[in-house]
């Protein structure tokens, strides 16, 4: 009988260490301050004091404005890659984010340079959405519809370090919400008749296939895992260019073009921003489309009196609220929308990571394994190397 932690059961295995097959942990270990404690923020400050030069704090635009004020640096999912990528001297990369953000630090880092992630309960359930047994599965399908070498898989940041070591082994690349275009691009141009595989996320995928390299949606066909043959004829497949994997955020997919359409006809004036995880729906409704980092340059270039309705993830829609009282900031859904795995890194486990460290205690340490490290870097390689990206530094 398989050991209890392989089985790919519907549920969530509780406890730690089993749940492998999971892009997150279950549990965080470790005698953690409580929340309460008022000398908090200044146990952290003096914590990261004392790590000085040794310590590198990363921060993703949806953290918590309690650990945002921490950061070196702040970015979204491809500037914090390249950032981390560029910190050779840093002996720890302490990672505010998610456990897929922290695994690409990894693998982008020297092997002497050490990855925390304060809470490896910080997964992304979009990223678990694809696990490798099942693209493995597809790749074999692919192959025996005759298919698979002119199909190149690009993975979305937001996966497993083994799928993107499978995007690697195959000739694919990685790519964020700020270059998925100059990615698909690249993709098509790598070998005739070209299809991509695009992972996780089939509304980036979609978004970005039709609205920037004008297919049709009837070019696009959506492979579901959980169905036999993933649901698509094989003469869907042939003639398909796009084979998008049924994954989602489950934060952006919230938003809805019914709030839209009633927003614009009560405030005409109003400019809508998203980000492409949305819907197609809410996407082909808005004005303007882009990555965490696009939709703060958008708004911290607009004019006062500027009225926006912004569809991301709530804690960067009230920190850019309260950073431009000049403009107009709604939040595009009726009800509160955290990402909660990012929710996850809070102000006691980012004191109790540094404190750890500083006690010469590596807590939660991100480490991906060398062969899969190996591949994985090549097709973060590969997004890094694109020419002429679309994302705005
Ligand atoms: P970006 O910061 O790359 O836009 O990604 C958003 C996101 O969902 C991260 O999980
Ligand atoms: Fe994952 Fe969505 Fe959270 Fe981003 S916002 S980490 S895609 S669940």
């Amino acid at each position: 009988m398989a050991p209890m932690s392989t089985v790919d059961l519907p549920l969530l295995p509780l406890g730690r260490g089993t749940d492998l097959n999971a892009e997150r942990g279950v549990e965080c270990p470790g005698d953690l301050p409580v929340p309460s404690d008022p000398d908090l923020v200044a146990r952290a400050r003096a914590a990261k004091e004392a790590l000085g030069d040794r310590v590198f704090v990363l921060g993703h635009h949806y953290q918590r404005d309690e650990v945002i004020r921490f950061a070196d640096v702040t970015g979204d999912s491809f500037k914090l890659a390249r950032d981390a990528a560029a910190r050779p001297g840093a002996e720890y990369i302490v990672f505010c984010g998610v456990h897929f953000m922290a695994e690409s630090a990894d693998i982008l880092t020297s092997p002497d340079q050490i990855v925390v992630l304060p809470d490896l309960a910080a997964g992304c359930s979009m990223a678990d959405m694809a696990r490798l047994v099942q693209v493995e599965d597809c790749w074999d399908a692919l192959a025996a519809a005759g298919i698979a070498e002119s199909v190149v898989p690009i993975t979305y940041m937001n996966s497993s370090a083994d799928i993107k070591a499978f995007c690697g082994r195959h000739g694919g690349a990685v790519c964020t919400s700020s270059n998925a275009d100059v990615a698909l691009e690249w993709a098509f141009g790598q070998v005739p008749h070209a299809k991509v595989l695009f992972l996780p996320d089939q509304h980036l995928g979609r978004n970005t296939a039709v609205l920037k390299l004008g297919l049709t949606l009837d070019e696009c066909v959506v492979w579901d895992p959980r169905r036999l043959g993933g649901g698509v004829a094989p003469e869907e497949l042939a003639a398909a260019r796009m084979i998008l994997w049924k994954g989602h955020c489950s934060v952006h997919g919230r938003f809805s073009p019914d709030v839209v359409d009633e927003l614009r006809r009560k405030r005409p004036e109003v400019r809508v921003l998203v980000h492409p995880e949305c819907t197609h729906d809410v996407v082909t409704r808005a004005d303007l489309v882009g990555s965490t980092e696009f939709i703060i340059a958008a708004v911290a270039a607009a004019p006062a009196g500027s009225v926006w309705a912004i569809g991301t993830e709530l804690n960067l829609v009230q920190r850019l609220a309260r950073e431009h009282p000049e403009q107009e900031i709604l939040f595009l859904d009726r009800s509160v929308c955290y990402c909660s795995t990012m929710n996850r890194i809070d102000l006691p486990h980012l004191v109790w990571a540094l404190e750890s460290l500083g006690d010469g205690v590596v807590v939660n340490r991100v480490s991906v394994d060398p062969d899969t490290e190996h591949h994985a870097r090549i097709a973060l390689q590969r997004m890094l190397d694109l020419p002429g990206r679309s994302h705005r530094d």
